[in-house]
Order: structure tokens, then C-alpha cells, then sequence
């Protein structure tokens, strides 16, 4: 098992920062991403909460099978609302020095339910499968996001994350063409592999599996932790000591032309159809 460490990131005592994990598309990994950020802060000694919003307490069951001497994860299972909670109220929820919290959301989740639910600072991430009808029903989800909850594409905060690809696939090329056209960021694929069952069955991320399990994992969850870390944080909250790896993202997107007008101004028949066309 790893050793717990901060790594280089600023763990920020004052500084409590909350990663969404949503996707109203169900089975796109939403619960594998949530519990795999959980580990992955926890080995790094962060005091990390993982708030379950789905009903079928996914997160939590994967909370529940986690060794007692695995690194420390707060559990918390919210359930009487069906609107994601405010962030004063995920507070009162969690101890008071939790550092990083990480919500796991559920499918079907409706964007206008999200409203003025998450702040400026929330990171918010989309697992995406490369799949025909995945992909339908992320560009439907990511349009009523960029609209209706007036994000924009650019943000440092939203970023997606391919789940299960298969790469050399007609279906990881659909996945391609509908996310350059998006001008998202996307932070990795993860492979398609045992390991994130096997993981799960044990409370635990990949990347804590006995190596040799997991090893080809590691940097793909690296690179998500410092995009979250060190790319979407301001600057201000980083501290950089010593040499430290370029942050994988590149330079500020363009907005999209559609995009440019002000916001409020749109109607939903502007929003151009994000998913091409001959998808097979
Ligand atoms: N990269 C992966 N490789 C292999 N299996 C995976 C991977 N990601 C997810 N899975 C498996 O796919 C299934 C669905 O994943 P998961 O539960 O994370 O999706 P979800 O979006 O949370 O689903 P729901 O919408 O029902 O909450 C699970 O059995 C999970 O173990
Ligand atoms: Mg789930």
C-alpha cells in the first residue's frame, strides 16, 4: 500500500475544495471515478469526505469494504433531497478540517436541479464511455451544463474523463470527434480493466492494488490529480516546492462561437448539435 504524502500539492488547512463527479448517463463510471479520487487524495494524506448522493449508496459500499488500516475516507450518504445539496449544507455534514471532499452523484441527475448549487471553486468532472448512446446522452447533459448552469467550455473547473476506452475502436473515434468538438478538457482514458472491479470489491483505488496491479493506472490517475491540484486551482493556492512536473493541460480554449453571446441570451435551438452526425 502507498505511503501517505502530500506530494507537491498544497493540502491548504483553510482551503476545504470539493470535486462533483456527474453524469446523468448511468454506468459511465461516475462511482469508479468518485472512489478512485477518494483513494488517491487519501494516500496522499489529505482528510478527505465522500459524499454519496445516489440512493444505491455505491460510494458508501465501497466506503464499507475498506480495510481499517487502508488511509482514512469519511463517508457521508445524503438522501433527503432531490436536489444536490448547497455547500454550506455539505459542511455541517463533514468535519470541520476535511481538506478535500468528493461527491459521487446519480444518473439521471437533471442540470436544473444543479443551479447555483456548487461554487466557482467546485471542480466538476464527466466520465464519458465511448459508446454511441454514452456519448448522446453526455452531449444532451454537457449542452444543459454550458447553458442552463452557464458554464463555459474553457472553465479550469470542468473538465471530462474517458472511462473504459478501448482505443483503436470505431467507438473511441466517435469519442474523439464529439470531444474535439467540444473543446473540453479531457483529463485521460482509463482503461478498461479488471483491476477498478477488483479494487472496488476491496474499498479500494487502483492505484493502492499489491503491484504489480494497477501499475499502468498510476499515471493516468497522476495526471487527474494534477490537473485537479495544480491546473484548476488559483494561483494563489499553489505552492510549488522544488522541481515539479508540467501541469497536463494546454493553453486556455477559445470559446465557442456559440458561446459568445451574452449569457442569458441563448435559446436552447442555438446550441449546435454536439454529436456528429454518422455515429455507429
Ligand atoms: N475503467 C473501467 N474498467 C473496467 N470496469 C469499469 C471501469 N469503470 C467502471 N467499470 C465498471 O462499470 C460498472 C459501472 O461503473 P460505475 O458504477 O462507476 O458507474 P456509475 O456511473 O456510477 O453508475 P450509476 O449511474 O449506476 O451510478 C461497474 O461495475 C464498474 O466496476
Ligand atoms: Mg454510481
Amino acid at each position: 500500500m502507498m505511503q501517505a504524502r502530500h506530494e507537491h500539492y498544497e493540502v491548504g488547512a483553510d482551503c476545504m475544495r470539493r470535486i462533483i463527479v456527474l453524469n446523468a448517463k448511468g454506468g459511465c463510471g461516475k462511482t469508479t471515478v468518485a472512489t478512485n479520487l477518494a483513494s488517491n487524495y487519501a494516500v496522499r494524506g489529505f482528510k478527505t469526505a465522500l459524499i454519496d448522493y445516489d440512493p444505491q449508496g455505491s460510494s458508501l459500499g465501497w466506503l464499507r469494504a475498506r480495510a481499517a488500516d487502508a488511509p482514512p475516507v469519511y463517508g457521508v450518504a445524503i438522501r433527503e433531497s432531490s436536489r444536490l445539496p448547497l455547500a454550506g449544507v455539505w459542511q455541517t455534514r463533514i468535519p470541520r478540517d476535511t481538506q478535500r471532499v468528493v461527491v459521487d452523484t446519480p444518473a439521471s441527475l437533471r442540470v436544473v436541479d444543479l443551479v447555483g448549487r456548487f461554487s466557482a471553486q467546485d471542480t466538476l468532472l464527466i466520465p464519458i464511455q465511448p459508446s454511441a448512446v454514452d456519448i448522446r446522452a453526455t452531449a444532451d447533459f454537457t449542452r444543459d451544463l454550458l447553458l442552463i448552469a452557464k458554464l463555459r467550455p474553457q472553465d479550469r473547473r470542468l473538465a471530462m474523463i474517458g472511462n473504459r476506452t478501448r482505443r483503436n475502436t470505431g467507438a473511441f473515434q466517435s469519442l474523439q470527434r464529439f470531444l474535439d468538438n467540444l473543446k473540453i478538457p479531457v483529463l485521460e482514458h482509463l482503461r478498461d480493466s479488471h483491476n477498478y472491479a477488483v479494487a472496488a470489491e476491496r474499498g479500494l483505488g487502483v492505484c493502492e492494488l499489491p503491484p504489480p496491479n494497477g501499475r499502468h493506472d498510476h499515471k493516468s490517475w497522476q495526471t487527474i490529480m494534477d490537473w485537479i491540484e495544480m491546473g484548476a486551482v488559483p494561483a494563489s493556492v499553489v505552492r510549488v516546492p522544488g522541481p515539479v512536473p508540467p501541469v497536463a493541460v494546454g493553453p486556455a480554449l477559445p470559446l465557442p462561437a456559440f458561446l459568445t453571446k451574452p449569457w442569458g441570451s441563448h435559446t436552447t435551438e442555438e446550441v449546435p448539435v454536439l454529436v456528429p452526425k454518422n455515429l455507429n
